[in-house]
């Protein structure tokens, strides 16, 4: 007989599955519209209504931005019936808006979910983030070394050349030397324009991805997501918020950061176990975007529970979209 909390994993797994598969399909209609803004909407509207009809006391503690600034999914935002487990969520609707706009690949409806207190309070700032996939020694790579030992280290343990690992990076002008880096040691590197969530659940596919190791500055909100997801893939994932200014750092100790320096582990970000859920909105190397046929739209969700370790790909067709 399943215990309660186990009870409540496997039922809430499901409807959170449904949670991104609304959200994605609600900005499914705005995939190269241009319109970055409308379908960043449409994916938030979509995932809060079929959010509050999940039975949890739900808390959004990663969510659209402060409550003055996000009218909804706002961080602190109680979501669910309130009948039901005390929950935290994290959220993305449509993490990859301008992937979205312009249908460039890898746009995700992202959600995870674990109890009370079990996830970061990440102030919306950037984080440095590392990640490897499942099998190899903890902290086997970590954000105190350079790029080049990272490269290195890795390569050796795979008993590889440096040349065979790929690594994945966001391109933005913050990451010019680091790709340089990279590249000087022989490594190549798959850019990408955004979707760092997917870019780290990549590296713990990468026989499918071909992607070895995930580093770089993002959001730390994603990375918290990221943490989550890689957690139920085995994977390693490590993150240090970046400050730019004055204002960041006061925002991260009214959310009680008190050590701006500390390096966070995966199972720091998400102490618990957790259930994640994430849909495809456009094309991707993880699942496949909201395709129409005829009638239909077809989504693919990828459902996984950190406690078990199941990864399931759930294929939704829906008529008259
Ligand atoms: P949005 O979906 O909110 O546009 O975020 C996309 C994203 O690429 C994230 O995946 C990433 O963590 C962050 O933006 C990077 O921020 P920036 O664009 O400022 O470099």
């Amino acid at each position: 007989m399943p215990d309660v909390q186990q009870f409540h994993d496997r039922m809430l797994s499901l409807g959170l599955a449904r949670v991104s598969e609304a959200a994605a399909i609600a900005s499914a209609k705005l995939i190269g519209s241009g319109d970055e803004k409308a379908a960043d909407q449409a994916a938030v509207d979509a995932m809060r209504n079929q959010l509050n009809m999940l039975d949890i006391k739900g808390v959004v503690v990663i969510g659209e931005g402060e409550r003055d600034e996000a009218p909804m999914l706002y961080i602190g935002e109680e979501v669910g019936t309130g009948n039901g487990p005390g929950m935290d969520i994290a959220l993305d609707p449509l993490e990859g808006t301008t992937l979205t706009a312009k249908d460039m690949p890898n746009a995700l409806a992202v959600i995870a979910m674990g109890p009370r207190g079990s996830m970061l309070h990440a102030p919306d700032v950037y984080m440095d983030k590392l990640a490897i996939g499942p099998g190899f020694p903890q902290g086997l790579v970590n954000l105190d070394m350079t790029p080049t030992e990272r490269v290195e280290r890795l390569a050796h343990y795979k008993a590889c050349q440096p040349s065979d690992i790929m690594c994945c990076v966001l391109e933005r002008p913050r990451h010019e030397d680091m790709i340089n880096e990279i590249r000087a040691t022989g490594a190549r590197i798959r850019l990408i324009t955004d979707g760092d969530v997917a870019g780290v659940m990549h590296t713990a596919e990468s026989a499918k991805t071909g992607i070895d190791m995930y580093m770089g500055a993002g959001g730390a909100p994603e990375g918290v997501l990221a943490a989550a997801a890689m957690k139920c893939m085995g994977g390693q994932i490590q993150g240090r918020l970046l400050f730019r200014n004055d204002d960041e750092r006061g925002r991260a100790r009214k959310i009680g950061v008190t050590d701006f320096d500390r390096i966070y582990s995966r199972d720091d970000m998400v102490t618990g176990d957790v259930i994640f859920a994430a849909t495809g909105v456009t094309d991707g190397s993880l699942v496949h975007g909201a395709r129409r046929d005829g009638d239909y739209l077809e989504t693919e969700t990828i459902l996984m529970r950190s406690k078990t370790g199941s990864v399931r790909r759930l294929h939704y067709r829906l008529k008259n979209f």
